[in-house]
């Protein structure tokens, strides 16, 4: 048997007016964790559905050599039966079902008399998600368990199949510095177990944490593979944009001039638990020309806040918002957009985008009735506020009629942005603004945010990279357990200190 249990030879494959690969060839040792890295767009993504038989044998050109032998998959199940199992990059979990049902489907545990075994299946259930340490009832319905936890089912799901060759496209973009840990190291157990892995991510310091190899796609090409020892991160980067990449927050500071925003004294009753609050009693105001960042662990109740500022949670909130000194009241995100506040949120799928639409739809999303007249609308201005918004933030597609399902991940977000930076704002909220983006595009990103606090915006982002909130904010709150419990200025913040308050330190 070869060294190699997976060799792409040759992969080209076009999309209508794209060449995602082309002639990419890719082999993986066997018990490695072989890490693929690359832009936004970058193919990586492809390449993986071109192995796991997505993208089906005859789409593409090429040769898929998988445990010695040539592969020709003609669906996801052809390939998950040879022994490969992906977690994708856009969770694929349907929200109504439950935990369970999630990872039996298609495979559902039948008594003698092929009727469900619910029992059966429970138990099984909780000792999957006892593996991956899960700590949750499996007949929890995915719609309530959040996108951290959703992504530990997925990868429960994998366990269950016992999959030799487990692919993970971004696997911790949405998992906080813990959950991410918590997920290497059940990657580095799997590795013992001789199970082989490609990992797809943006974050260097976990590839370097945890890869042996990484091989760099750019533009559809493969640029390089090497040992993880042999690569600097200094090199990696360079390989990955075709450039020397020089400052990684490139923030211009502005004297943050009036408030804009104040909240006080707001709470959120818990949906369930009498007495409980999500939010509790929180206050406070963002200026113009700020960067307010807010820090904290999963579930500490940042998104629940910033969402339920934008009327999400209906009766269950209490407490004042004023905006240029005057109070408003937000019922739903079309008082929110009518106020001037957008949002960039945390599951831009859920809540940012249509998918089976096109760029310029996306763009246009919230802005249709001020595009309109008599009902119709002036298409002309949205095409040429989107092509202009393309080219600002360098969304990468071949046409704006593109759908927003065949753009990659980091493209989505960007047309989110896009979203927002056709419309005139006040406040701009932004929700783990740069997950799934490549370094090159987040630097793009930081800089538009210095354009709009120059122009007098105020912006509010939610993030989990501490290394972000520090590098771009000029004020941190940091959260916990539903309350602000610490307020940095930029000049006397540091990881340590945030996540000491951020973990309940007093
Ligand atoms: N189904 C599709 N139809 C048309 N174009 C597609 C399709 N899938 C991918 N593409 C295009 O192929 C290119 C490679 O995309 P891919 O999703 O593989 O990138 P990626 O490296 O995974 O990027 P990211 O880091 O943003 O996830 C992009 O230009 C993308 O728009
Ligand atoms: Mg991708």
């Amino acid at each position: 048997m070869t060294d190699y249990i997976l060799e792409m030879k040759n992969i080209t494959k076009r999309f209508p007016g794209v060449l995602a690969l082309d002639d990419v060839s890719f082999r993986v040792k066997r018990g490695e964790i072989h890490a693929l890295v690359g832009e936004n767009g970058a193919g990586k993504s492809t390449l993986m559905k071109v192995l796991s038989g997505v993208h089906s044998h005859g789409t593409y050109s090429g040769q898929v050599i998988f445990n010695g032998e040539e592969q020709s998959y003609r669906n996801i199940a052809d390939s998950e039966n040879a022994g490969i199992a992906i977690i994708y990059q856009e969770l694929a979990l349907c929200p109504n079902m439950n935990i369970a049902e999630s990872i039996f489907l298609g495979r559902e545990i039948l008594s003698k008399s092929k009727l469900i075994n619910w029992s059966e299946m429970y138990k099984r259930t909780n000792e999957l998600l006892e593996q991956v340490e899960l700590d949750i009832n499996p007949e929890t319905k995915i719609s309530h368990i959040g996108i951290g936890q959703q992504q530990l089912v997925e990868i429960a799901k994998a366990v269950s199949k016992n999959a030799e060759l487990l692919i993970l496209d971004e696997p911790t973009a949405a998992l906080t510095d813990k959950e991410s840990e918590h997920l290497l190291d059940l990657l580095r157990q799997f590795k013992e177990q001789g199970v082989t892995c490609i990992y797809i991510s943006h974050k260097l310091n976990e590839v370097y944490n945890i890869a042996d190899t990484i091989t760099v796609l750019r533009d559809g090409q493969s640029i390089i593979t090497s040992k993880k020892e042999d690569l600097s991160q200094r090199d990696l980067i360079s390989h990955m944009v075709g450039r020397e990449l020089e400052d990684m927050f490139p923030r211009v500071y502005q004297k943050p001039e009036d408030v804009v925003l104040e909240v006080e004294n707001w709470s959120i009753e818990h949906p369930t638990i009498a007495n409980k609050k999500v939010i509790d009693n929180i206050s406070f105001s963002c200026k113009k020309g700020e960067i307010l960042g807010i820090a904290g662990l999963m579930g500490a109740g940042r998104t629940e806040l910033i969402m339920s500022l934008l009327g999400h949670y209906g009766k269950k909130i209490c407490g004042t918002i004023r905006m240029n000194g005057e109070e408003v009241v937000i019922n739903n995100s079309s008082d929110a957009i009518k106020k001037g506040i957008g949002l960039v949120p945390e599951d831009r799928k859920r809540y940012g985008l249509v998918l089976h639409q096109d760029v310029k739809f996306n763009t246009g999303l919230a802005s249709f009735n001020d595009l309109s007249k008599n009902g119709l609308i002036n298409d002309n201005e949205l095409i040429s506020l989107t092509n202009e918004q393309v080219n600002k933030l360098n969304i990468r597609t071949p046409s704006i009629e593109q759908l927003l399902r065949n753009l990659s991940g980091g493209n989505q977000q960007k047309n989110v942005l896009a979203k927002w930076l056709i419309r005139e704002l006040s406040v701009l909220i932004l929700d783990e603004p740069t997950r799934g983006i490549d370094v090159g595009s987040k630097i793009e990103i930081y800089n538009i945010m210095n354009d709009l606090v120059a122009e007098g915006l105020a912006i509010i982002m939610i993030s989990s990279e501490l290394p972000e909130i520090i590098g771009i904010s000029d004020r941190v709150l940091v959260m916990h357990e539903g309350k602000f419990v610490k307020e940095f200025s930029k000049d006397d913040v540091t990881q340590e200190e945030i996540m000491h308050y951020a973990t309940g330190g007093i």
